[in-house]
């Protein structure tokens, strides 16, 4: 009767082992481009944790006969390649690098939030208490890595020293009003595609909040003589169409969403923090606080998202047990 949920929640096993072979190919890479010693210390810390989250999870997948999957794991490292790239190839590498690493363990605490809910749903009380541990160990690396922000801010400006601050926090709100375009595609996409109500509502509720974001960040940008980069804004518009397209082919589009979009707006988080603290070294205060109020509102809407995912998952996890428990069924 289980056979179907069993196998989802195999599934999100071996996806959250996909998610750890990433972490580990980051973690050996980020000291290295991390141009402070305290940020390159707390990565070889998490490293150490997170070889245990990989070792933990090959144990719970052996637990229900199954193997990592080998195919999403190369899938994963290349992913983490990626990302150690693109934060290698800007200047101002520090910068990028704090701000994507505090969304990677974002989404790292959304797999095992949801991983937990698909567990208790499925009677699995070893997997449950294993995802409420390990998901512990990545809110405390993101908790780490945001006391770290500022050392992550004076290393970048030392990165870009000779170049000047105006210049510099022109780049950061320009990269922000990007970030908020690709956010406006998504929540557009999203709103249409998630199956839950309460997921809908919020993301309907921060597109709007979204396209005030994106007015006050062309208010700040035009009231410094600048405007919105249209070669920015575009690449992103287009990633975000690509994101759109890869969520709505997902057979668990709910579910994936309710994680990603919990990293995404934890990403914006990061990202207006470095703002606010650029804003502030650069005497532009209109611009700190704006930075400081739209980074809050980022941070209540994950932790709104956050708040679905039992329910979310639940749902999932109870459509499968129906389905498996049919007369007839596969
Ligand atoms: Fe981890
Ligand atoms: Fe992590
Ligand atoms: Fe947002």
């Amino acid at each position: 009767m289980q056979h179907s949920a069993e196998e989802q929640l195999v599934k999100y096993l071996t996806d959250a082992h996909a998610v750890e072979a990433q972490a580990l190919a980051q973690m050996r890479a980020a000291p290295r481009i991390a141009a402070d010693d305290r940020l390159a210390r707390a990565f070889r810390e998490h490293l150490t944790e997170t070889e245990g989250h990989e070792r933990t999870l090959r144990a719970r997948l052996a637990a229900h006969d199954a193997d990592p999957s080998r195919v999403k794991d190369v899938a994963g490292r290349g992913g983490g390649w990626g990302m150690i790239l693109f934060a290698r190839s800007q200047s101002d590498a520090t910068g990028k690098l704090t701000a994507h690493a505090f969304s990677y363990e974002s989404m790292e605490v959304a797999t095992y939030g949801l991983l937990g809910a698909a567990a208790t749903s499925a009677g699995d009380v070893e997997t449950a208490a294993a995802a409420a541990a390990i998901g512990t160990e990545e809110r405390q690396m993101g908790k780490r890595l945001a006391s770290l922000f500022d050392v992550a801010v004076e290393a970048s400006l030392r990165e870009v020293a000779g170049d000047d601050l105006t210049a510099h926090l022109d780049r950061y709100l320009k990269d922000a009003h990007a970030l908020e375009q690709q956010a406006e595609q998504l929540l557009k996409v999203a709103t249409r595609l998630v199956d839950d109500e309460g997921l809908a509502s919020i993301f309907e509720s921060h597109l709007r909040q979204t396209r005030d974001h994106l007015r006050r960040v062309e208010g700040r940008l035009r009231a410094r003589g600048t405007g919105p980069s249209r070669t920015k804004d575009l690449a992103l518009r287009i990633g975000a169409l690509n994101v759109g397209g890869f969520f709505a082919v997902q057979p668990d589009t709910t579910v994936k969403l309710s994680g990603f979009a919990y990293a995404f707006e934890n990403l914006e988080v990061a990202v207006y923090q470095l703002v606010r603290r650029v804003a502030e070294r650069a005497s532009d205060p209109e611009t700190a606080t704006m930075a400081a109020e739209i980074s809050g509102e980022e941070g209540a809407t994950a932790e709104s998202i956050a708040g679905t995912w039992t329910r979310v998952m639940g749902d999932r996890m109870a459509a499968l047990s129906d389905a498996g428990a049919r007369p007839g069924a596969p």
